[in-house]
């Protein structure tokens, strides 16, 4: 939201500073799988972020204390590389701000992943931020959601998340940093597009109930897009595999 008094101009003719329309995302590119040792992995380009999350479990849920005899416990470390962003992170631990995103990461997970099958284990998420530009926590989401796909644990659904927001008069979607910094509204969301459910809403600054509705259905089309790029990224392995052996088609038995 608005942090300065010398707003620059975000929005000139319709069109943002990069170009965009209000409505549009920025170019989005997600790899899954590229980690030889994490149990799922997925790599993400969200505009100018770039982002790796890393999967590891179901195991034993250690300490002890922290396990649950009925299900698995979610745990989740959003960090930003100390070289992700002007500002130097992570030399003294993780901030405020990285503990409240691992913990909304965290919570959009427990609403998807079928706990009750792994009693007493955890399932561990990483979120490594290696470059940033406003909405990390959204884009971090998004590929979460894909190692742990990737990785085969048993989920209701692929959630995706984005940001929505207000410059102005306008309805945008999808803040960078510098509209993040200057914008009327910034609201991350999460959606669970197979159940029709929002998994995560947190709000900086002010929407009337009219413009929550306008930007949600920006947010639904823009899920359309995003969910296809997760599944694209989930299928493209087993794509190059069957591309590799098209030619070896299997010998028919019958004719020996
Ligand atoms: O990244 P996200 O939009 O989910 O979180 P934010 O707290 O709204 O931060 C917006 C952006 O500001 C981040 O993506 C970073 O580029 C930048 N930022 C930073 O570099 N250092 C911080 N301590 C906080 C934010």
């Amino acid at each position: 939201m608005a942090k300065s008094q010398d707003k620059p101009e975000l929005i000139i003719n319709g069109k943002r500073t990069d170009g965009r329309a209000p409505e549009d995302l920025r170019p989005i590119k997600i790899e899954s799988g590229l980690l030889k040792n994490a149990a799922g992995s997925a790599y993400i380009e969200w505009g100018n972020n770039r982002i790796l999350a890393g999967v590891y479990g179901p195991r034993e849920a250690l300490p002890k204390h922290t396990s649950d005899p009925e299900k698995a416990v979610i745990k989740c470390r959003y960090q930003m590389a100390p070289f992700s962003s002007l500002e130097e992170h992570g030399r003294t631990g993780p901030n405020r701000r990285a503990i409240e995103i691992s913990k909304v990461t965290k919570e959009v997970f427990e609403n998807v992943i079928i706990r009750e099958n792994f009693p007493g284990s955890e399932i561990s998420i990483f979120v490594e931020v290696l470059q940033s530009d406003g909405g990390t926590r959204a884009a971090g989401i998004t590929a979460a959601a894909v190692a742990l796909a990737g990785s085969g644990i048993p989920m209701t659904d692929i959630p995706y998340a984005v940001s929505i927001g207000k410059i102005g008069e306008h309805i945008v979607i999808d803040l960078n940093k510098l509209e993040d910094n200057y914008s009327d509204a910034d609201v991350p969301i999460a959606f669970s597009p197979r159940l029709g459910k929002i998994v995560l809403l947190q709000m900086d600054g002010n929407m009337t109930k009219e413009e929550v509705s306008k930007a949600l259905v920006m947010a639904k089309d823009a899920g359309a897009i995003i969910s296809k790029l997760q599944t694209d990224a989930l299928k493209a392995p087993y794509l190059k595999i069957s591309e590799k052996y098209k030619d070896e088609a299997p010998s028919d038995p019958q004719q020996k």
